[in-house]
């Protein structure tokens, strides 16, 4: 079974892994740094005033969350697809090695648990996957960034989703654990947005096998993560923020509910993950995981061939789509079907299956050449969007929508195909 620190070790052995030379302060250098390795993975073995290495950009590009998994770029979305359709309870084994180390007196200050960005309200815990466990409705597993507020205690973002749901379901206090140092096939099951009662670790053991131990909490938690912690969200609350969300901008200052660690886990020589906000690893993770959501949605009413969450739209709100078409409103059809499954989705361009969604040179020609915009042009507005949109109404958050079909008409087809060179071999003429 492979795990996050082989994966690290692979990447070192093959050269793909920037490892520092020098001690880096947490204080905004390590971030700065992997901000400006961005894409490259980035080893600090030393993090002046704390007790462990750092790593980041593990998981920054598709390349890499593929090569983890073992397979392709383009097997990714098929994959999480029969992952979703095909979960598996994970295996509950007596011990694994994040036990190795266990720590009653928890001092979150000895972590290199860096403050990211100047404007930033402290320290956050970028990485960090909450694991969740509710009576009825299962075990739940979702990011929360953190602010580190006190030696054993931190601030967590929590939206109004489905550990919003378990703590209210649990009367306002929560026992729960949070793991850092997760493989990748963990880190996507906390991105998805399964439906409220589904175990999101049994996703997470259909795209990669998973092992889990019991904490002393009662709640399991991956074998092989870094760090795992044992904490109680509480009823109190303290300003969390401001923080860079996923759109690179400042997030505000609101009141959150504070959570209390009482008890701290690790690998001998742990490793701590840090998700630069804002960057690469943190986009790949929350847009890819909508991917097969707008494939499957899209595939509902016409054949879908490629989606693209692209990170020039924060790997959020821009999608690039590319279908078979079969009828002229398959390209319509196909918007409407985007936003659906994405609800959070802004601007969507739909394109032919010549055009490679992954290359937005290649998507931008086809809008240059194949769409206008009195007659391929879809405009919703007064929609709800997405709650990081900045440029959202301030007052009701409301959005306008916008869909491009850039795929060329059925009929008279020709004038809008690509021209077609001869293959030379260059090499024949030097
Ligand atoms: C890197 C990353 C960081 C995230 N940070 C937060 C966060 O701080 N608070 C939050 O509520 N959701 C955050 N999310 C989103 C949730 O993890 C995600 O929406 C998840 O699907 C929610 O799980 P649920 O559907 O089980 O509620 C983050 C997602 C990613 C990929």
């Amino acid at each position: 079974m492979r795990t996050f620190r082989d994966f690290i070790e692979q990447l070192k052995e093959n050269d793909r892994m920037a490892v520092l030379k020098r001690p880096v302060s947490r204080n905004l250098d390590l971030a700065g740094l992997m901000h400006s390795l961005e894409g490259r993975p980035v080893f600090a073995p030393e993090v002046k005033d704390s007790d462990f290495a750092a790593v980041g950009n593990v998981f920054s590009t598709r390349e890499l969350i593929s090569d983890y998994l073992g397979i392709s770029k383009g097997e990714l979305v098929p994959l999480m697809v029969k992952a979703t359709e095909n979960p598996e309870k994970p295996e509950l084994v007596e011990t694994g090695p994040v036990l190795e180390n266990t720590d009653d007196d928890v001092n979150l200050h000895k972590l290199p648990i860096p403050v990211h960005a100047e404007r930033d309200g402290g320290p956050y815990i970028s990485s960090a996957v909450v694991i969740a466990q509710d009576r009825e409705l299962g075990r739940n597993l979702s990011f929360h960034r953190m602010m580190v507020i006190g030696n054993n205690k931190v601030v967590m973002r929590i939206l109004p989703r489905h550990l919003h749901e378990f703590i209210e379901r649990a009367g306002g206090v929560l026992e729960v654990a949070f793991v850092v140092g997760a493989p990748i096939n963990v880190l996507l099951s906390a991105a998805v947005s399964s439906r409220l009662g589904q175990d999101e670790l049994e996703y997470a053991n259909a795209l990669a096998p998973v092992k889990t131990v019991r904490l002393g909490n009662g709640i399991e938690v991956p074998a092989h993560c870094e760090f795992a912690f044992e904490g109680r969200i509480t009823r109190e609350m303290h300003d969390e923020g401001p923080f860079i969300d996923l759109t690179g901008t400042y997030d505000i200052v609101r009141k959150q509910p504070v959570m209390e660690i009482s008890r701290m886990h690790h690998r001998n020589n742990a490793l701590w993950h840090v998700l630069l906000p804002g960057g690469l690893e943190h986009k790949v993770l929350m847009g890819m995981p909508r991917e097969p959501t707008i494939f499957n949605e899209i595939n509902s009413v016409c054949e879908c061939r490629g989606v693209n969450i692209t990170p020039g739209g924060c790997s959020w709100l821009h999608a690039a789509v590319s279908i078979k078409k079969k009828s002229e409103e398959d390209g319509k059809k196909a918007i409407e079907a985007a936003f659906a499954g994405h609800k959070s989705l802004k601007h969507v361009v739909i394109v032919d299956e010549d055009i490679d969604v992954d290359d937005i040179a290649d998507v931008e020609w086809a809008v240059a050449t194949r769409f206008q915009a009195d007659r391929d042009l879809v405009v919703k507005e007064n929609q709800k969007g997405s709650s990081l949109d900045p440029s959202a109404d301030p007052e009701t958050r409301k959005t306008t929508k916008m869909g491009l079909d850039a795929t060329m008409p059925l009929e008279g087809k020709t004038a809008f195909e690509k021209a077609e060179w001869k293959k030379v071999d260059a090499r024949d003429y030097r």
